[in-house]
């Protein structure tokens, strides 16, 4: 077996076993958060050996060639000596610039950042508070704004989340890491795609910021947002929304909500399917954002129903007791 060394103290992985499962087995601290390679909360440096390619998938190219590498994805074929990585080389200082309740638990965080930091609306970055890593999307324009807008939902006990609503202030500091992610409108030359985004809860984060781009880069095809929620009490930036459908013909702003007294409008699963029905298939780009089991089941249904795997984009908002969650996290 290879032999991992850490701290200066040398460490023996079982078969199969992650860097990060090995390490916190025996007692290490090393923040975490999806366990399964999507949140980016488990980020390490190698100092010498080299890590596993899978487990610098989804990384910035500018960490991949400093050898840093996702403890979750890494079961390590050759000698490492890794270390947790330097404020200084991957986080930025922001300050809180605004706060606002969105919805009875649905927090509006603004933070500015105080050195350059660019990243497009969609995408997620973490925000750092000692040994507690968690990833938040991008709802605006930052790089036109000049602030990050997230969506941050409380969820009883989170312990990230609950700091957030509670405890920060404006002007406070506040470490961010990222971006990342490949939730995001990525067009070059066709505008004219059709383009269908489906989440729950905070789920309307990244894929407000993916409509707000694209009709800010001049998109006319068709777009439609299917907001899901248990009830009315977790929908927010209705009003928002409703307007920039007034304006932009080719927007439509739909809701979905579970409890909905009218059948035809409380499934997300078929509201997506019928949209679906009148495009073309081949050609049109779906988002889906939100609660993990619902994110994981529409893309089997969406790819199912002929959209190519390449086309759908997702960020399943995985907790670190996302078994916990049903297709309607709590609250939502
Ligand atoms: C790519 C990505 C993007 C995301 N974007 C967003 C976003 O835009 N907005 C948003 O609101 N969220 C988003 N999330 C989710 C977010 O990162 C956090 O996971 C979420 O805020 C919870 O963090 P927390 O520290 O508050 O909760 P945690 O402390 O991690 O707890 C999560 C839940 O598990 C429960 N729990 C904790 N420990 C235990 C235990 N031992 N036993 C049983 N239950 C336990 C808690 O009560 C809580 O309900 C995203 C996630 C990913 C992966
Ligand atoms: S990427 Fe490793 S814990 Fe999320």
């Amino acid at each position: 077996m290879p032999s991992l060394t850490y701290k200066g103290r040398t460490f023996t992985l079982q078969d199969q076993q992650s860097i990060l499962e090995g390490l916190e087995n025996q007692g290490e601290v090393i923040p975490n958060s999806c366990r399964s390679g999507l949140c980016q909360s488990c980020l390490m440096h190698a100092v010498s050996g080299t890590p596993t390619s899978i487990s610098q998938q989804g990384l910035k190219e500018t960490l991949i060639s400093q050898n840093y590498f996702l403890a979750c994805k890494c079961i390590p074929t050759e000698d490492l000596d890794v270390s947790l990585p330097s404020d200084s080389a991957v986080s930025i200082q922001t300050t809180v610039l605004g706060k606002e309740l969105l919805a009875k638990d649905v927090l509006c965080l603004r933070l500015l950042p105080q050195e350059t930091f660019s990243c497009n609306a969609g995408q997620y970055i973490n925000v750092v508070k000692d040994d507690l890593i968690r990833s938040y999307s991008v709802a605006n324009l930052p790089d036109a704004d000049g602030y990050l807008e997230l969506h941050i939902k409380r969820l009883p006990e989170g312990r990230m989340s609950n700091w957030l609503h509670d405890s920060i202030a404006i002007h406070d500091p506040v470490t961010i890491r990222g971006p990342a992610g490949n939730c995001f409108y990525n067009a070059i030359h066709d505008r004219n795609f059709p383009i269908v985004l489906a989440g729950t809860g905070t789920g309307l984060a990244p894929l407000e910021g993916i409509v707000t781009d694209a009709l800010d880069k001049g998109h006319d095809g068709e777009i439609t947002l299917i907001h899901g929620a248990m009830n009315k009490s977790g929908i927010y930036h209705e009003e928002k929304l409703i307007k920039m459908a007034d304006f932009h013909h080719q927007f439509t702003y739909i809701q979905s909500l579970m409890e909905s007294a009218d059948p035809a409008n409380s499934d997300l699963n078929a509201e997506v399917r019928s949209v679906l029905e009148n495009l073309d298939l081949s050609r049109v780009k779906v988002y889906l954002c939100g609660s993990p089991a619902l994110v994981n089941k529409l893309k089997t249904r969406v790819f199912l129903q002929g959209v190519p795997s390449y086309n759908i984009f997702s960020d399943p908002f995985i907790t670190a007791t996302t078994a916990d969650w049903d297709v309607f996290p709590r609250n939502s």
